[in-house]
């Protein structure tokens, strides 16, 4: 079924000049780029996106990382788009990330680890909302 999923490009990710190859790797796998800006989050909005980690001991460390640096915000488009992308993103730690994923390809640590994406449909909606009005996304 065609779907909707948040992703994105994170701070070490758009620092080493990445964003390109890293939209390839996404476009490859036949997920459609439908909308993407380029932002520096604010400590609030950090917080409130990732506000179901704040009781984890890297709660600080992320929302720090999350607003060291420009970040690309997207919404990605596709057949099964929430469980495809976290395919092509492969395992939170880049250490266990499977060849050809995103993160085997170029993420640094489990903090650095260049890409977020949502992690149900449900979740997708709420990400997409924080950041994109329905005008913005052009399918
Ligand atoms: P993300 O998919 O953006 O959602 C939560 C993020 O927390 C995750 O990717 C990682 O970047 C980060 N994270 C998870 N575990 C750790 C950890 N042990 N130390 C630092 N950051 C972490």
């Amino acid at each position: 079924m065609t779907e909707r999923t948040f992703s994105i490009l994170k701070p070490d990710a758009t620092r080493r000049n990445l964003t390109g190859k890293i939209n390839a790797v996404i476009e490859d796998a036949g997920l459609r780029i439908v909308a993407q800006k380029r932002i520096h989050m604010s400590k609030a909005q950090a917080e409130k996106f990732y506000e179901i980690h704040k009781e984890r001991p890297f709660f600080g460390e992320l929302v720090e990382f999350m607003t060291s640096a420009p970040v690309v915000v997207q919404v990605l488009e596709g057949a099964d788009a929430v469980a495809k992308y976290r395919e092509v993103m492969g395992a939170t730690n880049p250490a266990q990330a499977a060849d050809g994923t995103i993160r085997k390809l170029f993420a640094e640590s489990v903090g650095e680890n260049s890409v977020h994406g949502s992690d149900s449909q449900d979740n997708a909606k709420i990400e997409i909302a924080q950041f994109f009005t329905d005008a913005e996304i052009v399918g």
